[in-house]
C-alpha cells in the first residue's frame, strides 16, 4: 500500500517582528489583554518585497534541502493560502517558477486556516492515486495585508509566514504502524460564512477587502468542531489518544488549543504551541509548528502526530500521520 511520508520540512518568516507592546501604540489594546485572551506575544509582518510567494518559495527550498532533494524531484506543488500574490495565476505556479521548475504541476488550495490540513489530505490522495510521487505541500500567508489595522478585535491576532513539507510515496504494509498519512478527515459548512470572512473579492467588490471576524462566535464553535474530527480520525484508524505522541494544532488561540486538548484528554506536554511567537498565520501555522517540533528533535521518526485546524468557511479537519 502506498503511503505519503514526510521527507523534509522548512519554514520562512518575514524579517520584522511586531510585539504586543508596539500594538499598544497603534490601537486601544494591551500586552496583558492579548497574552491573557490569546497567548500571542509577537508576530512577524511582511515588509517590502516579502510576499506569500517569496515566503512560500523560501520555505519550500528549506524543505527540499532538509530532504536532500532538488526541485527536479518534485511532481506537484500545492499551496494553501488565502492571501495569494495575485487573484491569478496561482501562488503555487509563482513558487514553481521561483524554484526554477517548468515540469510537473501546481495549484492553490483555499480553506483559510484549515488550508494546510486540506492540502495534506489532497497531496496524500494524489500520491496514493498515483498522480504524483513527491509533493511540496506549502502553507504560506501574508494576512497583514488583509487586516484592518484600526480594528483591535482582529489586527492583534494574525501574522505572516510560511511552512512547507515534502511528502513522498513509500510502500507500506497497510497497517497503522506504517509511516505516513494514516487518515484525513475534512469538513466544511458554508452557513457560518458571516462569522469569519473577507469583505471584498474580485467578483463582488473588485477589491481585496479586509478580514472581518466575530471572534466570540468562532470561538464558540472551534473546540467542538476540532474534537469531532479528531475523534473521527481515531475511529477511522482504531487508534486512540493514548497512542498519540504529538498534537500539532492550528495556532489561533492558546485557549482553543488547551480547551481541545483537555476535552480529548491529551496532556499539554504532547501539544506543540507556537502561537506565542507567530500569532495566527492561518494556513502557515501548522507547518511552522510542525517544523519547530521536528527541528528541535521533539517529533521523531515513528511518532504518531495529529494535525488539526478550524477556520473561515467554516472549514475544519484533522490528519493523523506517523512521522
Ligand atoms: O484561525 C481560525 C479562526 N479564528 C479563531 O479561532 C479566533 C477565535 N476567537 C478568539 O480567539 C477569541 O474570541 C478572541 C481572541 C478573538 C477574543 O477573545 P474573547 O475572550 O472571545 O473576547 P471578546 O470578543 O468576548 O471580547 C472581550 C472584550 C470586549 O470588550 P467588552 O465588550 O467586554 O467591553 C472587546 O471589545 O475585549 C475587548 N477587546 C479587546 N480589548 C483589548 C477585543 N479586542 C481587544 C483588544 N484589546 N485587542
Amino acid at each position: 500500500m502506498i503511503r505519503s511520508v514526510v521527507r523534509g520540512f522548512g519554514t520562512a518568516l518575514p524579517k520584522r517582528v511586531l510585539t504586543n507592546r508596539e500594538l499598544e501604540s497603534m490601537v486601544d489594546t494591551s500586552d496583558e489583554w492579548i497574552v491573557q485572551r490569546t497567548g500571542i506575544r509577537q508576530r512577524y509582518i511582511a515588509g517590502e518585497g516579502e510576499t506569500t510567494a517569496s515566503l512560500g518559495a523560501e520555505a519550500a527550498r528549506a524543505a527540499l534541502d532538509r530532504a536532500g532533494l532538488s526541485p527536479a524531484d518534485i511532481d506537484l506543488i500545492i499551496v494553501a493560502t488565502s492571501t495569494p500574490d495575485n487573484t491569478f495565476p496561482a501562488t503555487a505556479v509563482n513558487i514553481q517558477n521561483r524554484l526554477g521548475m517548468s515540469h510537473g504541476y501546481a495549484f492553490d488550495m483555499q480553506a483559510v486556516c484549515s488550508g494546510f490540513v486540506y492540502a495534506m489530505a489532497t497531496a496524500d490522495a494524489y500520491i496514493r492515486g498515483g498522480m504524483a510521487r513527491r509533493v511540496l505541500v506549502i502553507g504560506a500567508e501574508t494576512f497583514s495585508r488583509i487586516l484592518d489595522w484600526t480594528d483591535r478585535t482582529t489586527c492583534v491576532l494574525f501574522g505572516d509566514g510560511a511552512g512547507a513539507v515534502v511528502l513522498e510515496a513509500l510502500e507500506g504494509e497497510g497497517t497503522v504502524a506504517d509511516r505516513g498519512v494514516l487518515t484525513s478527515q475534512l469538513r466544511s459548512d458554508g452557513a457560518h460564512r458571516d462569522k469569519l470572512y473577507v469583505d471584498g473579492g474580485p467578483s463582488t467588490t473588485g477589491t481585496v477587502g479586509h478580514l472581518r471576524m466575530e471572534g466570540r462566535e468562532v470561538f464558540k464553535h472551534a473546540v467542538g468542531m476540532i474534537t469531532d474530527v479528531i475523534v473521527a480520525a481515531f475511529d477511522a484508524t482504531g487508534l486512540s489518544v493514548d497512542d498519540l505522541d504529538w498534537m500539532v494544532p492550528h495556532q489561533a488561540n492558546r485557549r482553543i488549543i488547551d480547551g481541545s486538548a483537555k476535552k480529548l484528554g491529551i496532556p499539554l506536554e504532547k501539544v506543540v504551541v507556537t502561537v506565542d511567537l507567530h500569532g495566527n498565520t492561518s494556513a502557515a501555522s501548522i507547518p511552522l509548528a510542525l517544523a519547530a517540533a521536528a527541528g528541535d528533535g521533539r517529533i521523531k521518526e515513528g511518532d504518531l502526530v495529529l494535525l488539526e485546524a478550524m477556520g473561515g468557511g467554516f472549514t475544519w479537519g484533522a490528519v493523523l500521520l506517523r512521522w
